[in-house]
């Protein structure tokens, strides 16, 4: 049975803006936000896996979004280096629940930086990385040498889509939801490569963040506001599960975002 990792949003809240989502100015509704968070535990909970639950830590807003926290394979976790100060405290806090939890950590060098499975996704044989406006080129090397793995590293163009789990989510019959125009020319050609059976969403569910799906067996639990892609995948056999983001999309996240697979995969490749 899966494994996930959520982080309840006792401290969420728009209290910086690195994102092209995120105002202060605008803020999130509190009691919306752990309405939201609370549906999706919910929801999660009904379907195969066992939900995990990391204590939230106070001025650390973000925290929420545990798929962010690194990158587990294995028993291995690759701790994240968050691009931006704000976030950087979170790390430590993820990285001791991991040991605690039996996980052999494997720090990147402090200058690379790297988020995690927010930016990392094995689809079929490959690892495949986001980078550009959060995780660095470099850090995918790493990974690579780390995992023993194939790592097909795609640049992200859109300060919107920043990390690879907005644009991109790779389902367990081998088909991937994307949202080509994320990507640079050269990373929608690398997709095009190593996938086979690509979904393309429209872009505006793309803005709906339909792509932060979180798929299990043959449940996906996505954002509402994403009709036409939720027809396609009931036509293909899956069961949606959408929901309401609205608070959590204030921050540039969703389903996904807020959630972290323990581990990812078993064995890398
Ligand atoms: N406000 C957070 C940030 O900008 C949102 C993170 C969303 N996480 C994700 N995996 N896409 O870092």
């Amino acid at each position: 049975m899966r494994e996930l990792l959520l982080c309840p949003p006792d401290f969420y809240g728009i209290e910086y803006e690195i994102n092209p989502w995120m105002s202060r100015a605008r803020g999130a509704e509190t009691a919306v936000a752990k309405a939201q968070w609370t549906g999706l535990q919910a929801a999660l909970s009904q379907l195969d896996c066992k939900i995990e639950l990391i204590s939230p830590q106070p001025k650390l807003p973000d925290m929420v979004f545990t798929a962010n926290a690194g990158l587990a394979v294995g028993r291995q976790f690759i701790p994240s280096n968050f691009r931006h100060k704000e976030r950087a405290g979170e790390a430590p806090h993820f990285a001791r629940w991991m040991e605690e939890r039996g996980y052999q950590i494997s720090w990147l060098p402090n200058d690379y930086y790297f988020e995690g499975e927010g930016d990392a996704l094995f689809a079929g044989e490959a690892l495949f990385c986001g980078y550009k406006f959060r995780s660095d080129i470099k850090s995918h090397r790493a990974i690579a040498e780390m995992l023993g793995c194939l790592v097909v590293s795609v640049e992200l163009v859109d300060p919107r889509f920043y990390h690879l789990d907005t644009c991109f989510c790779p389902l367990p019959d081998g088909a991937v939801i994307w949202f080509p125009a994320a990507f640079d020319e050269y990373g929608q050609k690398a997709i095009r490569e190593h996938v086979s059976d690509l979904i393309e969403v429209e872009p505006d569910e793309a803005m709906h963040f339909c792509c932060n799906a979180v798929p299990l067996g043959r449940d996906i639990v996505l954002p509402e506001g994403a009709p036409k892609l939720a027809n396609a995948l009931t036509k293909r056999g899956y069961k949606c599960h959408q929901l309401p983001m609205s608070e959590f999309l204030k921050a540039g996240g969703a389903c996904k975002c807020l959630t972290m697979f323990m581990p990812q995969r078993d064995k890398a490749g």
